[in-house]
């Protein structure tokens, strides 16, 4: 969210810069006082509760097409192709189109066997330490969490890699407008996202000539190859999901990683008991996913008026379910705002609900778990570097949870 909004809730800054570092009290004042909250300035109902989060991403009467409700700003004939690119993705999609694009991204996910991507994570993973290992320290999130996944999901679907830079600057671009787009955006953001889209758009267009001469052992090419039904994805449609994939599969994890490694460094008794049992490990991943989630909210319009908490959602209203609240939320989850690796019975939403629960959790899961158990087995002590861990600071994406820099220092063994 880019703007910051003074709002009626006990005189506190909502999406304000005190939010951004720590969104967690605003939650549980929101859980406790206002569980559906409406947002005047952003136009949208905030829910907080892990029930009702929960029913809002599984009840059909809510719909993930949320196009109409973007910003008039968006809507103006510059910007609309990059609202175009963003109706043609599955996640912004309702039954039955969407279960059709799925379905056909399944099957092209179903030829990158996890099993196979395994030693091509555990090598990366091990590459990118020994070069943070030679640098003598150094800033965790620029030269671990933010390539490993990224180089991942760029093998995977099928990118060479001598175009890894730019195709990464499209999609962060691109990602940025994606999940912002409901709200007011600065001119020089829609910008870039426009010209990213048309770039993106043509080295596409080449890739898949180059991939339908000569078909690869990846993603695009399982893609191309995909049917339902007898029907394929239109151009697009594989424009704007092969987008969705590379932006899907990459920022969200590389918050994953940085988030977990701080909260072990939040909690140093629980990071040696990791360490001294890494059997923990997939365990662990899961409180990381919970206690400090990736995604903080998802979007979705009122097909029909309802009511909620003697709140009346009308027909068209934009709601924000707050997943990183609901995983915090008591009701649910002993000491929510406790980190606890031992924690088990763990449901959280980090990866959604329902419909379009997120394709990709196995891999993210297991790009995590690889990513603690080689640093673990390469290193024998891990601490913040020359700051503390009040000091670290998020990006400015409410939506998305992430360090700008994790400064660490290393003793390798
Ligand atoms: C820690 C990492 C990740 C997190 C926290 C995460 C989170 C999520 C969430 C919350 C959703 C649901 C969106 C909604 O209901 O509106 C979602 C959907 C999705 N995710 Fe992930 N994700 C992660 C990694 C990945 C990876 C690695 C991939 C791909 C390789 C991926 C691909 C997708 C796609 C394609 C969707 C849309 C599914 C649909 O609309 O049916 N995600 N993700």
């Amino acid at each position: 969210m880019a703007s910051r909004r003074a709002s009626g809730l006990n005189n506190v800054e909502i999406f304000g810069p005190a939010m951004q570092q720590n969104p967690y009290p605003f939650y549980h004042e929101l859980r406790e006082s206002n569980p559906v909250y409406w947002e005047k300035s952003l136009g949208a109902w905030i829910v907080t509760r892990y029930a009702d989060v929960a029913w809002v991403l599984h009840d059909s009467r809510f719909s993930a097409n949320r196009i109409e409700a973007a910003t008039e700003q968006i809507k103006t004939p510059r910007y609309r192709p990059l609202l175009d690119v963003m109706s043609h993705k599955m996640s912004e999609k309702d039954e039955p189109d969407h279960m059709r694009l799925r379905s056909l991204i399944n099957k092209a996910f179903a030829h990158v066997a996890l099993e196979r991507c395994e030693p091509l994570i555990r090598n990366r993973a091990s590459d990118l330490l020994d070069t943070f290992r030679t640098a003598n320290g150094g800033e965790f999130m620029d030269q671990y969490s933010v390539p490993l996944p990224l180089l991942i999901i760029l093998q995977l679907v099928g990118v060479p890699t001598q175009d890894t830079p730019k195709v990464k600057k499209w999609c962060d671009n691109f990602a940025f407008i994606a999940l912002n787009y409901y709200t007011q955006l600065p001119e020089e953001k829609l910008e870039t996202g426009l010209k990213s889209v048309q770039e993106f758009r043509d080295f596409l267009k080449q890739r898949i000539a180059e991939l339908e001469a000569q078909p690869e052992d990846n993603l695009l090419s399982a893609l191309i190859a995909a049917e339902h039904e007898g029907q394929k994805l239109s151009a697009e449609e594989m424009l704007a999901n092969t987008f969705l994939l590379l932006t899907a599969g990459n920022e969200t994890t590389t918050c994953l990683l940085g988030n977990g490694l701080a909260a072990l460094l939040e909690y140093p008794d629980q990071m040696q008991h990791l360490r001294q049992n890494p059997e923990l490990i997939p365990q662990a991943v899961e409180e990381f996913l919970r206690f400090d989630s990736p995604v903080q909210y998802l979007g979705r319009v009122a097909k029909e008026d309802l009511e909620l908490h003697a709140q009346p959602i009308k027909k068209g209203d934009l709601v924000l379910p707050v997943i990183a609240s609901a995983n915090r939320d008591p009701e649910k989850f002993s000491d929510p705002d406790i980190m606890d690796i031992e924690r088990t019975d763990n449901h959280h939403l980090a990866f959604g609900h329902g419909r379009h629960f997120c394709p990709g959790s196995h891999l993210a899961r297991l790009e995590a778990v690889v990513s603690f158990e080689t640093l673990f087995a390469k290193a024998h002590e891990i601490r913040l570097d020359s700051m503390r861990l009040t000091d670290l600071e998020y990006r400015e994406n409410f939506a998305l949870r992430c360090l700008k820099k994790l400064p660490l220092q290393i003793d390798f063994r």
